[in-house]
């Protein structure tokens, strides 16, 4: 196709970027999307004046300035804070791991206090050597308590397996503040874009230089579309790209279950974990609580996230980075080096687990290479 100097696959935020910054060098793309619509897993929509993250809790966090100073050209960003809290079993706690969780859990009031609950929960667990499952490798590191009441339920159903079933290594480390400090990230830049994310990629790729096809899949037609275009960027699965020639790499699932209620305020946070065994979801989001309550008055609308098998054909979320499946993704990272017009990007391209500022940055990457733009190049926007 002579119009074009590349082809997009994939409208996501990786995509987007390469296609907005192509264009800003005078460089054509046709972008082509299998959903229905850009903007891939951050994408929003608005009802009743509330903003739904369509695919699971999105919230912006980073160090990477210049990741920040970019993307809020094209949004501006609220000032939310992600503080979650677990209930278990009508139990509420603060998380991540702090001192208002260990408060509620023991009374300890300092942190001195609290390290020595820990301590001692340890050494009556006596988990000696190397941990060999998830829950030793869990008790090791926070006792017996937390443990039993904040991360064993939650990840036995997150992995839809026993957790003396799971590998240790899923868990390396657990973070434990001993400050009364309920904000679950510890980057220096977090917020939310007021009207979410979709607008974000709507105008990067609201350009003459750039035209977008939803509803299309390249596999449809890759051998046509590899024929016809002098360049590829591609964002899909990167085992599908090479029809499973050395395996099929796996993922987990989720499930979301929308409802809209007649009430104004259902359970007054943005996210509740369930962390018993029992309840069937992991989490629940009040989206209005995003965005400190806009929207209409007598109407909230809140997700609840399932977690699920993946099965080909299935949304796929996270990368299962085991060594097995490392170990293939390798094999296929090999291979795509060795398509010489093709670039391979985002989270499904690399087989990587990427938060937005990582994907952003990534992107950057991409686009410093394909252009030459040398290692010192920074991304402004005016
Ligand atoms: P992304 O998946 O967004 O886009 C790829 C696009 O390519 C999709 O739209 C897909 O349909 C399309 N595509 C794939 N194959 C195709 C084909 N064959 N033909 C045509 N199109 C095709 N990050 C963060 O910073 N904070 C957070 O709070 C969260 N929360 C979060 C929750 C959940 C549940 C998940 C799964 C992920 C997050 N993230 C996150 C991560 C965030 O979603 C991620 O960084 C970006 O979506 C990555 O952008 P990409 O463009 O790489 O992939």
């Amino acid at each position: 196709n002579k119009k074009y100097d590349y082809l997009i696959v994939g409208a996501g935020p990786f995509g987007s970027i390469f296609a907005y910054e192509a264009a800003k060098r005078g460089k054509r793309s046709l972008v082509i999307e299998k959903r229905d619509h850009v903007a891939g897993n951050t994408y929003t929509h608005q009802e009743h004046g509330i903003t739904v993250h369509d695919y699971g809790a999105h919230i912006f966090h980073t160090d990477n300035k210049e990741v920040w100073d970019y993307v809020n050209h094209f949004a501006d960003f609220n000032n939310y804070q992600n503080q979650v809290i677990a209930n278990y079993k009508g139990e509420l706690y603060n998380l991540p791991f702090n001192m208002n969780t260990f408060y509620k859990m023991w009374g300890t009031k300092t942190p001195a206090e609290a390290a020595a609950k820990i301590e001692e929960q340890k050494k009556v667990a006596g988990i000696n050597g190397t941990p060999k499952n998830l829950e030793e490798q869990a008790i090791s590191l926070i006792g017996t308590d937390i443990y039993q009441k904040l991360i064993k339920g939650y990840t036995e159903k997150q992995w839809g397996r026993k957790a003396t079933e799971l590998p240790s290594f899923i868990i390396k480390r657990l973070p434990v503040r001993y400050i009364y400090d309920n904000n679950y990230f510890n980057h220096r830049y977090q917020g939310i874009p007021v009207g979410g994310y979709t607008q974000i990629f709507d105008k990067m790729l609201d350009n003459d230089l750039i035209d977008v096809q939803t509803n299309t899949d390249f596999f449809a037609n890759k051998d046509e579309y590899l024929k016809e275009f002098p360049r590829v960027l591609f964002t899909g699965m990167i085992d599908q790209y090479f029809d499973y020639k050395h395996g099929q790499l796996e993922y987990r699932s989720l499930k979301f279950e929308t409802e809209t209620i007649d009430e104004n305020n259902h359970q007054g946070n943005a996210v509740i974990n369930y962390t018993d065994a029992e309840t069937p979801y992991t989490r629940v989001m009040e989206w209005k609580h995003f965005e400190f309550g806009a929207g209409d008055e007598d109407k909230t609308i809140i997700t609840k996230e399932y977690p699920a098998e993946w099965k080909p054909g299935k949304e796929a979320y996270y990368p299962i980075n085991n060594a097995e499946n490392n170990d293939m993704a390798k094999k296929y990272a090999n291979e795509a080096k060795k398509v010489g017009n093709v670039i391979f990007g985002g989270r499904l391209g690399q087989y990587r687990y990427l938060d937005m500022d990582q994907t952003f940055h990534e992107a950057f990457e991409a686009v410093k290479k394909e252009f030459n733009l040398g290692s010192d190049f920074k991304f402004e926007e005016k």
